[in-house]
């Protein structure tokens, strides 16, 4: 049974001594402190996304066409928002999203670290990005008990794919997310017209340089020669994959594979069919396509098209509340983006930590207030569209 709501108890009690938090609980204030630590060209970066941003601001905006109807007279002393992926029991119902630009989100540049020490400390498993400023294995090694997951970006080079994979297994990943929609970078304005692209700069690749199957295609180390390595990892960042494609995958390696961008009923079933675990309905948070629709408003067709075969989530989740709508339309786990990033931007691991307790807290005392004890209670109520 889980207790995130105490939380409200402590900040509470915290004020009575004189102590007010040292970070925001609600998302439009941790985004404007966020964005003042991140400074001009990093806030465009994260907080940015494709085209004029239409579908990311409606990824938040559509949570609030959903509603839930409360229940009286239910005993909600007690919660259990714990869930069961790939086999693991898990406190909680949320996950860390995979997100390449962590690392330069703390001031010390080392925030995938930070991150993995905030998923450590809450439970909430970790998305371990492909992109990254710390190799995978310290980043695993940071995360504690808590299990992780590895997010992978396939290269056009086969063997550095199969060694990126190797290097998560042999670090405990549990699973590997594969993520389809981003075989090439998507029309970003801020980021154009700033002409900045972080991974050309030489940021977040880490992984690449480390991987010793990269290594032998340079003449000389990145160390030696970055500008190099830099021009290699643009070469072979990005492989088209198909269907045929996840034979491959289903053979190299044992682990649960999620494919990560799917939101078309149609490539559910395909998915399912060519051997995915899971299924992560994602649109990149508005990132990589405009002209989209909210991911939560596809979250219910893709359910139905998955069977029994479990749904991740993630894009647009700023709160408590939206977890909660996401989980009551039948999604297994809830991925946390840019909050948290945000999170480790103001306070490291603390801040990422913070948020994410926040989040739960907020969907805990959501649940207790509604009258819905546990998941399966709550996936009973649903939600109802409110428009
Ligand atoms: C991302 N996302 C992402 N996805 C992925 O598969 N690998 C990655 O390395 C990244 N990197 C990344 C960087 C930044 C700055 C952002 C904001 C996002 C997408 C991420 O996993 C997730 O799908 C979105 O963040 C969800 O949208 P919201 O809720 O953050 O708006």
């Amino acid at each position: 049974m889980s207790n995130f709501g105490s939380m409200q108890n402590a900040i509470y009690n915290a004020g009575l001594q004189g102590i007010l938090p040292d970070y925001p609980v609600d998302f439009a204030t941790l985004e404007q402190r966020a964005h003042e630590a991140l400074g001009p060209m990093m806030t465009n970066y994260v907080a940015g996304g494709c085209g004029d941003e239409h579908t990311q601001d409606v990824n938040a905006s559509a949570f609030h066409h959903w509603g839930m109807i409360p229940r009286m007279m239910v005993d909600c002393s007690e919660r259990d928002l714990s869930i069961e992926l790939f086999g693991m029991d898990l406190p909680t119902p949320l996950f860390m999203a995979p997100i390449g630009l962590n690392g330069e989100a703390t001031q010390d540049r080392h925030g995938d670290m930070a991150a993995a020490r905030a998923s450590a400390e809450t439970g909430v498993p970790f998305s371990v990005s492909t992109l990254s400023n710390d190799p995978l294995e310290d980043v695993f090694g940071a995360c504690g008990n808590t299990p992780a997951f590895f997010q992978l970006y396939t290269p056009r080079n086969r063997e550095l794919a199969q060694s990126l994979i190797s290097r998560a297994e042999q670090s405990g990943a549990k699973a590997i997310m594969v993520t389809l929609d981003t075989w090439l970078t998507g029309w970003r304005p801020r980021d154009l017209n700033a002409s900045n692209f972080p991974q050309l700069r030489g940021k977040v690749l880490q992984n690449y340089f480390s991987d010793p199957v990269f290594r032998s295609l340079l003449e000389k180390s990145p160390e030696g020669d970055p500008k190099a390595a830099i021009m290699l990892f643009a070469a072979i960042f990005g492989q088209v994959l198909t269907w045929e494609d996840m034979a491959w995958f289903k053979d190299a390696t044992d682990l649960p594979i999620v494919l990560k961008g799917i939101c078309h009923p149609e490539d559910v079933r395909k998915a399912i069919d060519h051997g995915a675990d899971a299924i992560y309905c994602s649109n990149h948070g508005g990132r990589q396509a405009n002209g989209g629709i909210a991911t939560i408003d596809l979250l219910a067709d893709v359910f139905a098209a998955a069977g029994d075969v479990p749904v991740l989530f993630d894009s647009g989740v700023r709160s408590g509340t939206d977890a909660v709508k996401a989980l009551a339309m039948g999604a297994r786990a809830v991925g946390v983006g840019r909050p948290y990033t945000y999170g480790l931007a103001i306070g490291g691991a603390a801040g990422a930590a913070w948020v994410l307790r926040s989040i739960l807290a907020e969907a805990d005392l959501l649940m207790a207030v509604n009258g819905y004890p546990d998941l399966t209670a709550l996936r009973e109520a649903g939600v109802q569209r409110t428009d």
